[in-house]
């Protein structure tokens, strides 16, 4: 049976490589994002690896455009099988830096809310509503963050959209767990890019197993959560930082 899986952010670093990692479990891969280049590279690169994919140009912010590439994605491919939301950021994708809640501009917050929490939404709704129609199933994992647990100075936006997210699958597993679909939540911490590779004591010091997490150890997750093995696995959230949010100010 061929499997499908709708990728948001599917152009950035931990989008790419879900991607990548979920094609070679056999999904065919609808590959969504804002910037259609980086996109292009996702998809050029997992059909050099062999796998299957499409491009679907998408900006998650708008319900109706998610609705409309839900149906592309299940016309083109056959199915919709899994969706896996990770379009996001913090203040840098509202076109900002991080700054104090008092301080922060109204735009860059409604940026950070409306792609985290109503793209979760969105996509989930709209992919819901066809796996439904399908009566097969699905798997549904959207991307929360190690800072909608604990918190961050400068990011109260991005933490309130990430905590919003985990809420958002503690209740929609509910939901859809009729339907047969699970729905779970992944919560990296410092995911640390390959040109980030100076960065020491940021990706080893500052977690308890001193290794370094990459999009690959989060890719691995995600295909977890896709697998028939987590089958029984439905509205959780995952925190995948080496222990990191563990931590306590001011003792080990
Ligand atoms: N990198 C980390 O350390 C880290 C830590 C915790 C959580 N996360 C979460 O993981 C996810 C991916 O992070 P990343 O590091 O790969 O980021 P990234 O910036 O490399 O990728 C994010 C992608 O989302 C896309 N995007 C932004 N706005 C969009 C919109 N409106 N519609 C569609 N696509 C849109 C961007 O174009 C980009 O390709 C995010 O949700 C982020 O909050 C990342």
């Amino acid at each position: 049976m061929n499997k499908t899986a709708f990728i948001t952010g599917a152009g950035g670093y931990i989008g790419s490589e879900t991607a990548r990692r979920l094609a070679r479990d056999g999904y065919a891969i609808a590959a969504a994002d804002l910037r259609e280049d980086t996109l292009a590279k996702t998809v050029e690169s997992v059909r050099a690896a062999g796998g299957a994919a499409r491009a679907y140009p998408l900006d998650v912010t708008q319900p109706d455009a998610v609705e409309a590439t839900v149906q592309r994605i299940v016309s083109d491919f056959g199915s919709l099988d899994a969706l896996v939301h990770v379009a996001g950021g913090s203040a840098r994708i509202g076109g900002g830096v991080p700054k104090p809640l008092v301080d922060q501009d109204l735009g860059v917050i409604e940026t950070v809310i409306k792609v985290n929490l109503y793209g979760a939404l969105w996509t989930s709704r709209y992919a819901a509503r066809a796996m439904i129609a399908q009566g097969r199933g699905g798997k549904i994992v959207a991307f929360a963050s190690a800072v909608g647990l604990n918190g961050l100075r400068g990011s109260v936006d991005y933490a309130a959209s990430k905590g919003g997210v985990m809420s958002m699958v503690r209740a929609l597993a509910k939901e859809l767990g009729p339907h047969k679909i699970n729905v779970n939540a992944v919560a990296p911490g410092v995911v640390m890019r390959p040109e980030e590779n100076g960065g020491d004591q940021r990706a080893f010091g500052t977690n308890f197993l001193g290794e370094k997490c990459t999009a690959a150890d989060v890719a691995g997750l995600v295909a977890f959560l896709c697998s028939p093995d987590a089958r029984l696995v439905t509205g959780q959230t995952y925190v995948i930082d080496g222990g990191r949010s563990l931590a306590m100010k001011g003792s080990d």
